[in-house]
């Protein structure tokens, strides 16, 4: 099957009671045995859910994966990620992760023994030098929040089998429908679903996707015994999301081509950070490993005042947290994603006050581009 077939249909078969073509929403909490020891394989929702099992199989399809679990939000699917972990274990992540995975790094497992370096993946032999020998695991995201770097895929998965290391990648940004880290040798996918995935921002969720059966049989166990797991709902939601993934990601990235290539000319702009621009440091790379380049820009104003001047001018692009959704949002890294960094690392990350991050819609490219114009003359 190919992937807009699978995104249909992929762990949805009609309901077996009464043919029902999308799988229905089992708001229950706990399932009669028919005797002592015997079910029909659902015993209570915290350990699985009809519904629930419905999108696990349906992402881990997408994600070329055999095992997926749904978690309440991609912070609570990092969160058991971490928790495979022994105390004392080394972690490698991109120096560019999500704020609020740094926090939950240095601020809740740190302080339990875990130890985390923070290196530039882009040059992926960074990872070797950074290699201890309790190194356990090695997480990047790809593209990279918000600075849009990259890291190459097959080089990590290839250097980290070799020497047994997990490998884990957020692929949010991207989206299997763009690019799927598990056919390039990493070991776990993970996912906020918040985003791309559900794609309506109308719900919070994570996700984990894996081939590695020990992996998931201990992330289960997580689940299972910490419950922070998706709701029936939920899952349902975001099933609707994932059936329209591939056309939704197509007017993405189409839109935030015109829209990047349109603010590169101008004035008043220092930089612009987009994948499918011809001038950023990794567009072969892109190239390599994506099928198309996401609908999220960043690019810098210069200063505080002039972001602010720009904001206060939006109309249509609306200021918000978050990505992925049909509409676009426009959002200020220093002080909202990644309010959690300490000022001097987030400035050595590039992430200055200047900075602003565009998560671009599936709405006309016109008047995405119409309202940034307007906005753009404020600071002239
Ligand atoms: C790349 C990335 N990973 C993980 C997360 C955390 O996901 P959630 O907000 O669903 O907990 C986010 C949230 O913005 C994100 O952007």
């Amino acid at each position: 099957m190919k992937f807009s077939t699978k995104a249909i249909h992929a762990g949805q078969e009609p309901d077996i009671a009464t043919g029902a073509v999308m799988p229905p929403v089992y708001l229950t909490s706990t399932f009669v045995h028919d005797e002592l020891g015997k079910d029909k394989g659902y015993t209570y929702s915290r350990v699985s859910n009809p519904t629930r099992t419905a999108l696990e199989k349906n992402i881990a399809a997408l994600e070329s994966a055999s095992e997926g679990m749904a978690f309440a939000s991609g912070m609570a699917a990092i969160d058991a990620l971490f928790r495979i972990l022994e105390p004392g274990s080394h972690v490698i992540m991109s120096k560019d992760v999500y704020g609020g995975t740094y926090r939950l790094a240095v601020r809740v497992f740190a302080p339990f023994g875990t130890e985390f370096d923070f290196v530039d993946t882009s040059d992926w032999e960074a990872i070797k030098r950074a290699r201890r020998p309790n190194t356990k695991m090695i997480f990047i995201e790809t593209p990279a929040n918000p600075m849009m770097t990259l890291t190459d895929l097959s080089a990590v998965a290839h250097y980290a089998k070799k020497e047994k290391i997990l490998t884990v990648a957020d692929n949010t940004f991207a989206t299997p429908y763009l690019q799927r880290p598990i056919e390039f040798g990493i070991d776990i996918v993970l996912h906020s679903v918040t985003k791309y995935l559900n794609g309506h921002s109308d719900m919070i969720g994570g996700f984990i996707a894996t081939n590695n059966g020990e992996v998931a049989h201990r992330i289960r166990f997580i689940q299972k015994a910490a419950g922070a797991v998706m709701s029936p709902f939920d899952a349902w939601m975001c099933l609707r999301g994932t059936k329209t993934l591939s056309v939704r990601m197509d007017r993405h990235c189409a839109n935030a081509e015109a829209i990047a290539a349109w603010l590169v000319e101008q004035p008043g702009i220092r930089a612009v950070f987009y994948p499918g621009l011809k001038t950023h440091p990794q567009h072969q790379l892109a190239k390599k490993q994506m099928s198309g380049f996401g609908g999220m820009i960043t690019f810098d104003t210069g200063s505080l005042a002039s972001a602010k001047k720009i904001l206060r001018r939006m109309q249509l692009c609306a200021l918000a947290e978050s990505l992925g959704g049909v509409e676009t949002l426009i959002a200020h890294p220093a002080t909202m994603s990644h309010v959690g960094l300490p000022k001097a690392e987030r400035i050595a990350n590039g992430i200055t006050d200047g900075l602003l991050r565009l998560s671009v819609g599936i709405e006309d490219v016109e008047d995405i581009r119409n309202d940034l114009h307007f906005a753009l003359t404020g600071i002239r």
